[in-house]
């Protein structure tokens, strides 16, 4: 294990603490520190502790939620990933993985093939640890049967749609039952309490085989405890909303309607090498190894909260307190999302003929490159020429973390206004 910095170790002292700290709902701006948390109780530490726990520290009292395991055999298809020969090599050690990383960015790069490689069959059972949440009021809208089925991104778990802090300004589920929506959401595997698989595994099509499973399942009926689906809408946080895109791109009857934060088609708006850099991989067992020592090399984190917010936040339009929180909730991401997330970005969709929604921070920038207007809009709209309708939405003042800007509110009544103007 290599040397901790001192300014690192703080930060990742920071992060524990918090970590232990996230049960209070009610916490004000700021004084996020000086919150206490109840002591853990074993019910809520089936597969693992905070936020790798099967059940979560926190459910919207708006709703009733519960949470379990969801076994999934499944084959599917999907690129090798740093198995060619020509490739750079997989690494061991820390150091070996900052020389791959200076490779594939640097102008050697060109005499290496691409570490994305030929396809080759995945098989196994994926264990996916959800949580199903349904209105405790039944309001007579029948909405409580359309069903959100929420993909989370990079950096987050499950804990993105329902977070625990200050939940009546940015917990999503708590907001959609309130709109009287059920809401399905799910660690993707590796993450969470769902099963470790190799980092060089776990990638976009592995998101996406996984989300078409549930989504079949959920339609006929399955993981919906207390109601039946009658419509299902996918909803993706970026490489969630990629995964979404790419799964209704080729499978479009396992839904009814589709939701993509934080989420933009135009590749050339995506600066791949500067996001390679300005994440700053680290190994993640290796920064954090009692959070992360279950995970291989190949899954990867970045330091501190401050690179968090270089590439998620964007001042004065969030509030440093959210930030700690997000860093404290974080989970690793593998090599294999990260160099995959934007693979479907110019995936036609031109078999989606029902409601899409776009809705990402003006000034994302993992995915606009810090400024949204004039290139999120197309190819979207090309792409999207059969949806019925395409509503693209430009959240002002936010970057990447749309949900956990000032106002995330706004942005949640985006998207429930959209789904109740088309009729789910
Ligand atoms: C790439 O390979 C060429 C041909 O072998 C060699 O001349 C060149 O120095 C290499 N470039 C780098 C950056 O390694
Ligand atoms: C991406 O945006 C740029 C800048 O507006 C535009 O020139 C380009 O055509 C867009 N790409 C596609 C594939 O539409
Ligand atoms: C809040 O968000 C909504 C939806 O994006 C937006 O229309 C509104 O202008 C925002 N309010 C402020 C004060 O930024």
């Amino acid at each position: 294990m290599v040397a901790l910095q001192p300014s690192f170790a703080v930060a990742v002292g920071i992060a524990c603490m918090l970590q232990t700290a996230t049960t209070t709902p009610t916490a004000a701006a700021h004084d996020y520190d000086a919150e206490t948390s109840p002591p853990a109780s074993d019910e809520t530490a089936n597969t693992g502790s905070g936020f790798s726990a099967l059940t979560p520290s926190y459910y919207p009292p708006n709703g009733h939620c519960t949470s379990f395991l969801i076994p999934l055999p499944l084959t599917y298809t999907a690129p090798s990933l740093f198995a060619t020969p020509d490739a750079p090599p997989r690494w061991t050690s820390p150091f070996e993985l900052q020389d791959v990383l200076a490779t594939l960015t640097a102008r050697a790069a060109a005499n290496y093939t691409s570490p994305v490689g030929a396809p080759q069959t995945y098989s196994g059972r994926y264990d996916v640890a959800a949580s199903f949440c349904t209105p405790r009021t039944v309001d007579g809208s029948g909405r409580e049967k359309t069903v959100l089925l929420a993909t989370h991104g990079i950096g987050p778990g499950r804990a993105h749609w329902n977070t625990p802090y200050r939940p009546e300004e940015y917990n999503f589920v708590q907001w959609a039952l309130g709109r009287g929506y059920s809401v399905f959401f799910y660690d993707r595997v590796g993450c969470g309490a769902s099963s470790r698989i190799s980092g060089f595994e776990s990638q976009l099509a592995t998101a996406k085989t996984v989300l078409q499973s549930l989504a079949t399942a959920i339609k006929a009926g399955a993981h919906t405890p207390g109601i039946t689906a009658a419509k299902v809408v996918l909803l993706g946080f970026s490489f969630g909303s990629y995964a979404t895109h790419a799964a209704i791109a080729e499978t479009p009857a396992i839904a009814d309607a589709v939701v993509l934060t934080a989420f933009s088609m135009n590749a050339s708006a995506i600066n791949l090498n500067g996001l390679v850099r300005s994440f700053v991989p680290r190994i993640a067992r290796e920064e954090n190894p009692a959070l992360y020592g279950d995970r291989d090399e190949a899954y990867l984190t970045w330091p501190s909260v401050l690179d968090l917010v270089m590439n998620y936040f964007k001042l004065p339009s969030y509030s440093p307190s959210v930030a700690l929180f997000t860093e404290s909730a974080k989970q690793p991401f593998s090599i294999g999302e990260f160099l995959t997330f934007s693979s479907p970005a110019s995936t036609d969709a031109a078999a989606w003929d029902k409601p899409a929604l776009h809705l990402t921070g003006e000034l994302d920038y993992i995915v606009c490159d810090g400024y949204c207007p004039g290139v999120f809009e197309e190819p979207a709209r090309t792409l999207y020429k059969n949806a019925r309708p395409l509503q693209l939405s430009l959240h002002p003042g936010a970057s990447h973390h749309v949900f956990f800007h000032r106002n995330a509110t706004g942005a949640f009544g985006v998207v429930t206004d959209f789904l109740e103007r088309n009729g789910l």
